[in-house]
């Protein structure tokens, strides 16, 4: 794997098509089977890494986000990327920022946090702009981001396929992200009560009993701060309703301070449950 140094390195890089996992870094597990979709598409594989300040609400979550370069680097390889670029603020944005809403779903849900999904996509626009790449690849778990990113790059970006690599889960279903390294091995374990509230919602077979279930099963961890939970459909991001042919149950909270977020397919139950053994 060739670690870019520059943007002019990147771009004499850049000559053939490529497949692209943009990250924080701090890489996982989850990541590195987004690296591996990617591999799959394409022999040229870009992962950037770049903690993004304007995706953050507070100047602590910024401060206290994980990093590991080395690890990262080895992570990178090891799933199969040919390149790993860091970007700084300038080479990302070499003819000044272009800013881009988010619009009325990137306000809702985890657009809650201020700026934030303005800040996602101003970020991959830059990284579109530069990378160009053929295919770029996003995670599952991140859905509404997710949502968003395929909007954003079919009004600017119409040539790049965005696919999503489904969310990759520990053997006690917490969904892999980040900011885990900052759970306990307790909260860890408390933590699967997000997972067993989706499996809840799952089993029913009405939106009102799905939440229903949902929301007792979240009740039954002290320690889970709920910030919302509900059925959605996915295609729209609006509230399913009982015709929706795409339901997805999408809970976001926190334990001990730390973000959790996760979803779940209402249909097509046996992949949307599958669970990796790591
Ligand atoms: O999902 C992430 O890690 C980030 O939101 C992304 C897409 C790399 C943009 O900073």
């Amino acid at each position: 794997m060739k670690v870019i140094k520059s943007a002019t390195e990147l771009s004499r890089a850049l000559i053939q098509s490529s497949a692209f996992v943009p990250t924080m870094g701090a890489l996982h597990a989850g990541h590195q089977s987004l690296i591996k979709k990617a591999r799959e598409v394409s022999e040229n594989v870009i992962v950037s890494v770049y903690v993004n300040p304007l995706q953050f609400e507070n100047q602590e979550d910024l401060t206290s986000y994980p990093s590991s370069p080395r690890v990262d680097e080895e992570l990178a390889a090891a799933a199969g990327a040919t390149i790993l670029w860091r970007p700084n603020q300038s080479e990302l944005y070499p003819d000044g920022m272009t800013k881009i809403s988010s619009g009325e779903v990137g306000a809702i849900y985890e657009g809650n946090r201020a700026g934030h999904f303005d800040g996602v996509l101003t970020v991959v626009h830059a990284l579109f702009s530069n990378i160009k790449p053929t295919w770029a690849i996003f995670g599952e778990k991140d859905l509404q981001q997710l949502f968003l990113i395929r909007k954003m790059a079919s009004e600017f970006f119409p040539a790049i396929k965005v696919l999503s690599g489904e969310t990759f889960r520990e053997s006690s279903g917490l969904a892999l992200s980040s900011r885990n390294s900052r759970l306990s091995a307790e909260n860890k374990n408390c933590a699967t009560v997000v997972f067993r509230s989706l499996q809840a919602a799952q089993s029913q077979p009405a939106i009102a009993e799905m939440k229903r279930e949902m929301l007792a099963t979240l009740s039954s961890e002290p320690s889970f701060t709920l910030d919302y939970a509900e059925i959605i459909d996915d295609t729209t991001f609006d509230l399913a309703v009982e015709e929706s042919r795409n339901k997805r149950a999408i809970i976001a909270g926190w334990i001990n301070g730390i973000r959790l977020i996760d979803n779940m397919a209402m249909q097509n139950i046996r992949s949307a449950s599958k669970v990796a053994a790591i």
